[in-house]
């Protein structure tokens, strides 16, 4: 385990040892990953397991999604009855789960470090088809007849390409009483997603008629796309999520589960160079009469910054051959070039936004508002709303 000298080694230790009483004092209300962080922060064996990791990646939350791998694929062992995504939520026991879960993390010593110095975390929440269903529709607005061909941009498994197919929510605030939900996407599906939908958005588009467009393709492109039929790499997926919270887990499951019968295309390649051909793959679903809708949610931000306004070129180059494409973004502030993020305003680390051309025209790109990075909430203004539905009459 040793990389350096033993003093080198012992700060790099602390430093490790530091971030993860951090990560216990920071996220205090989490029952399991809490309790287990506030111990490795002095448990000089078992915190040392994360010094292999690659440079920049020794964070608690890798460690954390190690051992949750390794607890998933052996369910019957002590250590998993303490994690609901295991046993169900409600369902552990009372009580000190770090016994078990040292001894097991030592025990399978080996495993959890070739994870450690193999891997990276990654948040694939499928809960964030809450803001991707109100900007699709947005979106849409405008074209609302034309077939849409969904292309993401740092897809992973492509769960959030399957948004349609989801039961999406968006509860009116808890101060606009009689409000009932907006359902956008399938009512019965099994995967079910919810936000609070701050201004009533989604109430004013269905108010105006506007709802989910067609969807008649789907592709995704990633560095690393992940087979939603390879039970590892999804696993490992899996793991990245936090058991204490409920709902995720069991959301990405039932996601899985109904992409798998009928999973999209997805494209292994860089969101730069391989660009052309994904948006030329994803175009010929409806063809030229067809909107090219591409989506990119906290994606474009691990892109080099120098490199972002090279996705914007492509698009633009592709404009000129459907009749409509649309960019709607999730990401953080300032990260989308062309969007100008108002200095205030904003709440929140996700910022929506919409690109789009019509018959190859650009229109005035526009931020739509910000939302919780894992949909629990969306703010959209009812003058964003507006004039996305107006549009529709000026083309
Ligand atoms: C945090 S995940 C987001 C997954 C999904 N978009 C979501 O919101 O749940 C970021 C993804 O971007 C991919 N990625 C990063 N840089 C990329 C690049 N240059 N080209 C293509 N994909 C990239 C990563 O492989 C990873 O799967």
């Amino acid at each position: 385990m040793s990389t350096d000298s033993p003093v080198a080694d012992r700060a790099r230790l602390d430093r490790v040892q530091r971030r993860f009483g951090e990560f216990a004092a920071e996220y205090a209300a989490l029952p399991l990953y809490a309790a287990l962080c506030r111990e490795l922060a002095r448990d000089d064996e078992a915190a040392a397991l994360l010094l292999v990791a690659r440079p920049g990646q020794a964070r608690p939350v890798l460690w954390l999604a190690a051992v949750h791998d390794l607890v998933l694929k052996n369910p019957g062992s002590p250590a998993a009855q303490w994690f609901p995504s295991v046993v169900g939520p409600g369902m552990t026991p009372d009580g000190d789960p770090w016994p078990d879960v040292r001894q097991f993390a030592l025990a399978h010593r080996d495993e959890l470090v070739e994870r450690i110095a193999t891997h990276g975390t990654q948040t694939n929440e499928v809960n964030r088809a809450v803001y991707v269903a109100l900007g699709l529709a947005l979106a849409a607005a405008d074209v609302p007849d034309l077939p849409v061909a969904l292309l993401e941009l740092g897809a992973s498994a492509g769960l959030l390409l399957g948004v349609e197919r989801y039961a999406v929510e968006l509860t009116a605030p808890e101060a606009r009483e009689g409000e009932g939900p907006v359902r956008l996407g399938d009512p019965g599906s099994s995967v079910r997603c919810s936000g609070v939908d701050r201004r009533c958005a989604a109430h004013r588009l269905v108010d105006h008629g506007v709802g989910l467009p067609h969807v008649v393709a789907r592709v995704g492109l990633d560095l690393e796309p992940v087979d939603v039929a390879d039970d590892d790499a999804v696993r490992w997926l899996e793991a990245c999520l936090w058991p204490d919270v409920p709902g995720r887990v069991e959301r990405f499951r039932a996601a899985r589960s109904l992409l798998r019968d009928d999973a999209q295309t997805l494209v292994a390649g860089d969101m730069v160079d391989d660009l052309p051909a994904a948006l030329a793959l994803a175009a010929a679903g409806p063809g030229p009469d067809g909107h090219l809708v591409v989506l990119t949610s906290w994606a474009l931000t691990y892109l080099e910054p120098a490199r972002r306004a090279d996705v914007l070129h492509h698009l633009r180059a592709a404009a000129a051959d459907v009749r409509a494409l649309s960019w709607l973004s999730a990401e953080p502030p300032g990260c989308v070039p062309g969007l100008v993020t108002p200095a205030e305003g904003l709440e929140g680390n996700t910022v929506l936004g919409l690109h789009r051309w019509r018959d190859g025209r650009a229109l005035e790109p526009m931020v739509l508002g910000s939302c919780h990075p894992h949909g629990a909430w969306v703010d959209v203004s009812l003058e964003v709303v507006e004039s996305t539905v107006l549009q529709r009459y000026s083309h």
